[in-house]
């Protein structure tokens, strides 16, 4: 694997959550194969799990961690191509990525969109010429678009919270009985937040359907559609409380508008999730990448009651971060 962008650069969904699980099993199996090899997690943006995570998964693997936080302790970093550096920034990204490539054997970049222009966030330049000029596997610690490894851990922690079996031979999980049904619910906020959570949660839980693990539901208020290439025809309903019906997993988050690019257009505190939302549902588990504000997207009745998995899926971060920079070591 030479980078871990997207649900695009897992093969096989199945294979990649039993790795995890494996991993999770057996923490130090492969603590060889980072001997003397070094990650660096480089940081645009603030970050506790997948800094932590990331960083206990490379410790795990035999590997030397250094962290770059950019925005403190680095030089303002110049993106673009063609421009006189007579202003703010101090260091073109080709300079700054390629002396980090030096350093290190993997690299992960965390950078946030700006919400300002969706066609400058969505065509994902910085990780791209990241990957590009470092020269080292990249992996994702969240994009403009995307957030895999928090979708990654997202589908390890339902199949090993669902009632799943993993068959050797085929290499395949499936639902010992029914299809657990799975719901994205937006949630007020008061910041306007990316999609990139959304958005990936959405790619990775359609791939889960179309392989038979879940079925999928999306619920939001009108005008918070996530972009097409990421729901892929999934159902949406603008009805939360007929979404919710019979789930088994509730997946909260707030995101701002695509269709309105970057705007909060909707402040309905109905949308929070509170006991009273799951009366409706199957004793659903409630999940949520954090940070989560209380009381604002999630009512703290919920989060501190027996249907919130918000601290195990936060532990799971460790896994799908050491399943994937397992593979690249290995591929190295
Ligand atoms: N869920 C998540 O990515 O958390 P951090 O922003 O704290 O890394």
């Amino acid at each position: 694997m030479k980078q871990f962008f997207s649900i695009y650069d897992i093969p096989s969904l199945s294979e990649a959550v039993h790795t995890a699980l494996t991993c999770k099993a057996n923490p130090f199996q492969n603590e060889h194969l980072g001997k003397h090899k070094v990650l660096g997690l480089v940081f645009l943006n603030p970050s506790l799990r997948t800094r932590m995570s990331t960083q206990k998964a490379a410790m795990n693997l035999g590997m030397e961690v250094m962290v770059m936080n950019m925005t403190s302790d680095g030089w303002a970093l110049e993106t673009k191509d063609g421009v006189i550096m007579n202003g703010d920034t101090a260091e073109h990204i080709r300079e700054a990525a390629a002396v980090m490539g030096q350093y290190c054997d993997i690299l992960g970049l965390r950078s946030f969109p700006g919400l300002q222009d969706v066609e400058v966030d969505y065509r994902e330049e910085l990780f791209h010429k990241f990957a590009q000029y470092c020269g080292k596997p990249v992996v994702s610690l969240e994009t403009a678009t995307r957030h895999p490894l928090q979708s990654f851990t997202d589908l390890i922690t339902l199949i090993e919270q669902g009632d799943f079996e993993y068959d050797t031979d085929t290499k395949q999980y499936s639902p010992q009985k029914n299809k657990p049904k799975v719901v994205l619910t937006w949630a007020p906020h008061v910041k306007s937040l990316p999609q990139a959570v959304p958005n990936s949660f959405a790619e990775w839980m359609v791939q889960a359907e179309k392989e038979g693990l879940i079925d999928f539901v999306i619920t939001h208020p009108e005008g918070y559609a996530l972009k097409e290439e990421f729901t892929q025809g999934a159902t949406v309903l603008t009805n939360q409380k007929e979404a919710l019906q019979e789930a088994d997993f509730v997946y909260v988050k707030n995101w701002s508008s695509y269709e309105n690019y970057g705007q909060i257009t909707c402040t309905d505190a109905s949308w929070m999730l509170t006991l009273e939302h799951l009366k409706v549902t199957n004793q659903a588990k409630v999940m949520h990448c954090l940070p989560v504000r209380r009381d604002l997207v999630i009512a703290s009745e919920v989060l501190d009651s027996a249907h919130s998995i918000v601290i195990e899926e936060a532990g799971n971060r460790v896994w799908a971060a050491q399943a994937v920079l397992q593979e690249m070591l290995k591929n190295k």
